[in-house]
């Protein structure tokens, strides 16, 4: 265990060429959060304070989308090389005299266990500056370790590497641990005399033997896990690894993924035991579902809330809202934000919701739009039932008391109010409140004239 303080600087200033994209690399998204924020939390989980960003290439769309998160910023504005990159943080660490934990922004599966692993062996080795290694089978594009034994004497660019450097498979994962002081006073006489004409950190571990200091290299168990995200292959891979590492943490705490390759779970969701969830289920933001749910193929569930056996039929789409114990949803059903059904609700096919609010076993069974309503308990929503909360400008609501029955293909012209106990007949247009108990029904008048088809029948035929 490390003891002491620690400060971290991750590095997220360069463009990310190889994306090919108007976005900056590090806001692309693994399992649908910006990669920047999966070290940022990491620093955040470690205790680091400060945690420093340093942001050049699009800096205040990088700002903003990690506003919140409690960082501090250090501009870069001209992209000069990775050591350039660390001395634009040197102001806010000014007074820190304790570790240094350097990370990138494009590195996000790294795991707290490997860091917590480096910053103990920084410390128990007293060295002054200890980098994260990985072993590749394919090392190419990295920093070379360049040993002699045990010692690590330099790092070396692929694109400064002499042909039997280019051989090393030992690569620099770019983590480090430094002592504070000592690498910003470094960073200071590092060059730029080589390949790519930038000022390279990792100059700093061959000023640091020159000066006496201990210099080590940590071999991280996985080397996946250091994984630097360059282009859209790496961005897809990245995403991979960390669903499985999402899906699998859920399957043993209880959930049944019927198809983990196709199950996409964002990491804030919280499952309950004994809930199954099929294939092509895509579950994102804040949701939380309860125990012993169902969540059939092609449903998406953002930032919603389910209660304990809730059932979410195939291809629906919930989003914002809350949904009580025994509800069965879908398929097909569509809520938008704002929803609260109270329990054991039904929403059948094609049923839209916004900003609606439904009591105990109130029911919409199939092809029905509910914006702008509060509903009773135990209310029937007949097929095609609308309430037309909008003219263009405004929104209004429509109030519907408890144990209402709805027949078919009603329109509520909101504002309007339905009292409790009250039936509305099918077909109706509803513009003025209903008392409670009452029948309400607004339907011209049928009328039958006996005889008609037949005898248009009859007129065509003579014609042909
Ligand atoms: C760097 C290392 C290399 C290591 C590799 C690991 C150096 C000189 N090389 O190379 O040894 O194997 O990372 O992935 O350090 N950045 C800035 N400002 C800059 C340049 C880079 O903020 O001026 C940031 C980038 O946004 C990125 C990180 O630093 O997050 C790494 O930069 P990158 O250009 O990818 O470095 P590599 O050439 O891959
Ligand atoms: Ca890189």
């Amino acid at each position: 265990m490390y003891e002491g303080k620690i400060a971290a600087v991750i590095l997220a200033a360069g463009r990310g060429t190889r994306m090919k994209s108007a976005l900056p690399k590090v806001l692309h998204a693994v399992v649908g959060l910006p990669m920047v924020l999966f070290p940022a939390r990491l620093a955040k989980a470690l205790g680091c304070d400060p945690t420093v960003l340093v942001v050049g290439h699009e800096a205040a769309a990088v700002k903003s989308a990690l506003a919140g998160e409690g960082l501090q910023f250090a501009l870069q504005e001209e992209q000069l090389g990775t050591g350039h990159a660390l001395l634009c943080a040197r102001e806010q660490l000014a007074d820190f005299t304790g570790t240094l934990l350097l990370l990138c922004g494009d590195v996000p599966l790294l795991r707290a266990e490997t860091l917590e692993r480096l910053l103990a062996f920084h410390q128990a080795q007293t060295a002054t500056v200890t980098v994260l290694t990985a072993e590749m089978t394919d090392p190419h594009g990295y920093g070379r370790i360049v040993r002699d034994g045990e010692e690590v004497l330099r790092i070396v660019e692929e694109k400064d590497a002499s042909l039997k450097e280019k051989a090393i498979r030992e690569i620099n994962t770019g983590i480090y641990a430094f002592e504070a002081p000592f690498v910003f006073e470094a960073l200071g006489k590092v060059g730029r005399d080589n390949a790519q004409g930038e000022y390279y950190l990792t100059d700093v571990l061959a000023l640091a033997r020159a000066a006496g200091r201990k210099v080590c290299a940590l071999v991280a168990g996985d080397p996946e896990e250091t994984m630097g995200i360059n282009d859209r292959i790496q961005l897809a891979r990245a995403g991979l690894l960390m669903r499985r590492r999402i899906n699998a943490a859920l399957m043993r705490s209880g959930v049944t993924l019927v198809d983990p390759a196709t199950a996409y779970i964002e990491p804030q969701v919280r499952i309950g035991e004994d809930t199954v969830v099929h294939p092509g289920v895509h579950l994102r933001g804040a949701t939380v579902i309860g125990r012993d749910c169902l969540i059939e193929p092609g449903a998406m569930l953002i930032d919603s809330a389910l209660a304990d056996r809730v059932h979410i039929k195939a291809g629906s789409v919930i989003e914002g809202s809350e949904i009580g114990t025994g509800s069965v949803i879908g398929p097909m059903a569509h809520l938008r934000p704002g929803n609260h059904l109270a329990g054991e609700n039904k929403v059948g096919n094609f049923v839209e919701m916004k900003k609606a609010r439904l009591g105990r076993k109130s029911q919409a069974s199939h092809l029905t739009y509910i914006g702008d309503a509060v509903v009773g308990e135990r209310v029937n929503f007949g097929c095609g039932t609308i309430t037309c909360n909008y003219d263009g400008v405004n929104k209004y609501q429509t109030t519907v008391g408890d144990d209402v029955f709805v027949g078919s293909d009603v329109q509520f012209i909101a504002p309007v109010s339905i009292g409790s106990g009250s039936v509305i007949g099918a077909g109706s247009t509803i513009t003025k409140d209903v008392p409670a108990d009452a029948l309400a029904i607004s339907r011209s008048e049928q009328k039958n004239i006996e005889g008609w088809a037949a005898k248009r029948r009859a007129k065509r035929q003579k014609i042909n």
